[in-house]
């Protein structure tokens, strides 16, 4: 669907290039271990499209959008056709100071909207249609924080892909064709020490990210012995070009419980090319000059996923269960 449809018509379910919203929720559960369940929560995917028109049709202009992605272990239950190449589990990281936890997650809903009322009418239905098929492992409200900044007061999302980039760093392609149009998707929810935060002087601040806090410029650090978060998180392939991901990352929090966090979200037409972003911000470049982002930033969660295309999505579920597929 090109863009300029988005205010016409709802969005179609896995539209992974969907805008960036003003409210995201982002929703991990775990799958029962009997065939009801399979069945179940099959069904309630191969009806994902019809149900982002049910809610998102109510307000075009808040561009309602859901994407659904399967964990390794979900996909081989699901006897899904074939799997994409890449896969996994997510990969615990142990650094030197800091490590990446692996936690549960068999399917991720990635809900955006303009309005947190959408994204909350889709969970509120979409949870009840699971019904007890399904464990909520993790349930995270996002909002848009000024100028997109994150709670530590840095714009977040400046360097994401755009144009034809957004799909050649985003969506799998060629090397994999039965699962191109997909993509793969990792969440990290990360809680900030927000006292510390403000102790730390603000051009330290500008170091540990990259750019500069204010006017969001961004820093040449080549030549630092410790590099910044921006830094370590650029991959370049064997050639010297870059391979970025897509970010939509929202911050959430409770004030009154002292709870202040930046959920993760990152979508790879390659899962080893955030494999490496984390090992560099976990083990360090080099090892030990690790991400000091992090000395501010804890990792509660971590889960790989993919997002099938919805055609895709809709063959597999076919394919595997003989649930009606529409579209
Ligand atoms: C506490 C969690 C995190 C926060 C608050 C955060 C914040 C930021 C900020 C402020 C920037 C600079 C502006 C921009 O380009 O967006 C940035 C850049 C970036 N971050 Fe993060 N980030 C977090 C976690 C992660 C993780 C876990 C990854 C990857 C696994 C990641 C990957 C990137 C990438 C690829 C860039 C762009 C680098 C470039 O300039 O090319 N971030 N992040």
């Amino acid at each position: 669907m090109s863009a300029k449809n988005w205010d016409r018509v709802p969005i179609d379910a896995q539209s992974i290039e969907a805008p960036l919203s003003l409210a995201a929720v982002f929703l991990v559960v775990t799958v029962g271990g009997d065939q009801a369940a399979l069945s179940k929560i099959s069904a309630v995917l191969a009806g994902l499209d019809d149900l982002v028109k049910t809610v998102g049709f109510r307000d075009l202009s808040g561009r309602l959008s859901c994407i659904a992605g399967i964990g390794r272990e979900l996909w081989d239950r699901l006897h899904l056709d074939g799997r994409p190449a890449e896969l996994k589990p997510f990969a615990p990281i142990q650094g030197p100071v800091h490590a990446a936890p692996a936690t549960p997650g068999d399917l991720l809903f990635h809900i955006r909207a303009e309005r947190a009322d959408l994204c909350f009418e889709l969970e509120r239905i979409l949870l009840d249609s699971l019904g007890d098929s399904v464990t909520v492992a993790d349930e995270v409200s996002g909002f848009r924080y000024f100028d997109a900044r994150d709670l530590l007061g840095f714009v977040d999302g400046t360097a994401n892909p755009t144009g034809l980039d957004l799909p050649a760093s985003a969506l799998v392609g060629g090397e994999d064709a039965a699962f191109a149009g997909g993509s793969y998707v990792v969440v990290q929810k990360y809680l900030h020490d927000m006292a510390a935060w403000a102790k730390t002087p603000t051009h330290l601040q500008e170091e540990i990210i990259g750019r500069t806090k204010i006017d969001n410029i961004e820093l040449d650090d080549d030549a630092a012995p410790r590099k910044s978060h921006k830094t370590l998180t650029t991959i370049t392939d064997d050639g010297g070009n870059e391979l970025d991901i897509l970010r939509d990352n929202m911050p959430f929090g409770r004030p009154g419980q002292k709870e202040f966090g930046t959920y993760f979200i990152g979508y790879s037409r390659y899962l080893w090319v955030i494999e490496k972003m984390l090992q560099r911000m976990y083990v360090g470049e080099p090892p030990g000059a690790y991400d000091r982002l992090l000395d501010f930033s804890t990792p509660q969660t971590g889960t790989t996923f993919f997002a099938p295309s919805r055609p895709t999505l809709q063959a597999l579920l076919h394919d595997a269960q003989g649930t009606p597929a529409d579209g």
